[in-house]
């Protein structure tokens, strides 16, 4: 199947469920979130998920949801957990990648308490830096697009007219 979907990765706190969410309804098109697909998937929070069995459990559900998605997804803006590139490398096949680019200390300005308590890997900051330099190179390398999301109206004009281009 010729996939012509989109594809927003990023870190964590990268925006790319919001901006998912708000370019969907300007294309007129729908809107799929990796995370939320397998929490009702699962019918349990991603927090539990990673911790009745661990982040490997959840590695193997993402996959399960790309294969899905390749075979059975098209025409939808697609957000995907900030581990799905890097753990699914042939992302790809399944439609257009854009990378949604900010820097670690505007994430952490984006990030409070609630945001934090959803992800289990940001809840070492120093951690999470390691974890964020390592992958920005694995999102580079995968992207067909990198956007600098520092404005929301912004980043998304710019994805606008590189896909009617
Ligand atoms: C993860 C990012 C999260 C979620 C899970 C693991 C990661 O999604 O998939 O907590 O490995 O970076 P968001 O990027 O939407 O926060």
């Amino acid at each position: 199947m010729s996939s012509n979907n989109i594809i927003l990765t990023g870190f964590m706190g990268s925006g790319k469920s919001t901006i998912g969410r708000r370019l969907a309804k300007e294309l007129d098109t729908y809107f799929l979130d990796t995370d939320i697909l397998i929490e009702t998937f699962e019918n349990m929070k991603i927090s539990d998920i990673f911790e009745k069995f661990g982040e490997e459990k959840f590695r193997e559900m993402e996959k399960r949801c790309f294969e899905w998605i390749k075979k059975d997804v098209q025409n939808t803006v697609i957000s995907v957990g900030g581990g799905f590139p890097v753990f699914i490398p042939e992302i790809k096949e399944a439609g257009v990648v854009i990378y949604l680019k900010v820097s670690f200390e505007d994430i952490l300005k984006r990030m409070n308490e609630k945001e934090i308590e959803k992800r289990p890997l940001f809840k070492d900051i120093q951690k999470a830096k390691e974890l964020f330099e390592y992958r920005n190179k694995i999102y580079e390398k995968l992207a067909d697009y990198i956007i600098i999301n520092n404005d929301l109206n912004k980043a998304i004009a710019t994805i606008k007219e590189i896909l009617c281009k």
